[in-house]
């Protein structure tokens, strides 16, 4: 009976949602291999296909942060800088620099490793933005970042920046 009465407690405790929260608890890093079927029938990797995983691993970091659904509102422009080749290993790292109320600018970076040589090339960065849900589907907010790095003020101000410059450029 004891046993129980802990294992409540310590469960209730880890799925309190907390009013703060620093960038590095919803850090994520997804690695993903990819297929013929990710790619042209030269063997490059859609640009899509890439997306579809930078916005997978943001959706992470959202979900982590705001321990709530989290849905894409924003993908900024994206470079595909190097290509990605099927047999290559996709590395997504991806991080939290900013939030406001219910919105969170999640920053990802992509870099393909070829196994044979090792070499790893970034391949693209992105800025995804997500909003928190509630279960009603309506914004909720999320809890504040806490900023503990010298990195994670200057990410926070210039995360601030262009989320200005996106809500400028909203199109209702
Ligand atoms: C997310 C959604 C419910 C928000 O509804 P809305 O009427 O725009 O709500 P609001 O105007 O109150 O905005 C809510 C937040 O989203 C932010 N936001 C909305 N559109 C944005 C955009 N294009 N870029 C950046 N932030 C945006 C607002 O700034 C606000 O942030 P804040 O709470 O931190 O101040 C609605 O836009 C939606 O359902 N979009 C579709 C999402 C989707 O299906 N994504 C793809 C699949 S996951």
């Amino acid at each position: 009976m004891n046993v129980q009465v802990c294992w409540y407690k310590k469960m209730s405790s880890e799925n309190s949602i907390k009013s703060e929260k620093t960038p590095s608890e919803s850090h994520a890093e997804v690695i993903v291999r990819m297929f013929p079927s990710d790619a042209n029938p030269a063997g490059n990797v859609f640009g899509g296909e890439i997306l579809k995983n930078i916005d997978m691993v943001a959706g992470i970091v959202a979900q982590r942060h705001s321990q709530s659904n989290a849905v894409t509102v924003s993908l900024d422009s994206v470079n595909f800088l190097k290509p990605v080749f099927v047999g290559n290993v996709l590395f997504l790292n991806a991080r939290i620099n900013y939030v406001h109320n219910s919105s969170m600018e999640i920053e990802v970076k992509a870099e393909a490793e070829d196994i044979v040589t090792g070499i790893r090339t970034i391949t693209a960065t992105a800025f995804v933005t997500f909003v928190a849900l509630g279960k009603n589907g309506k914004p909720i907010p999320v809890p504040t970042l806490a900023l503990k790095t010298d990195e994670d003020r200057i990410k926070f101000d210039e995360g601030k920046s262009r989320m200005e410059r996106r809500l400028q450029n909203r199109q209702k």
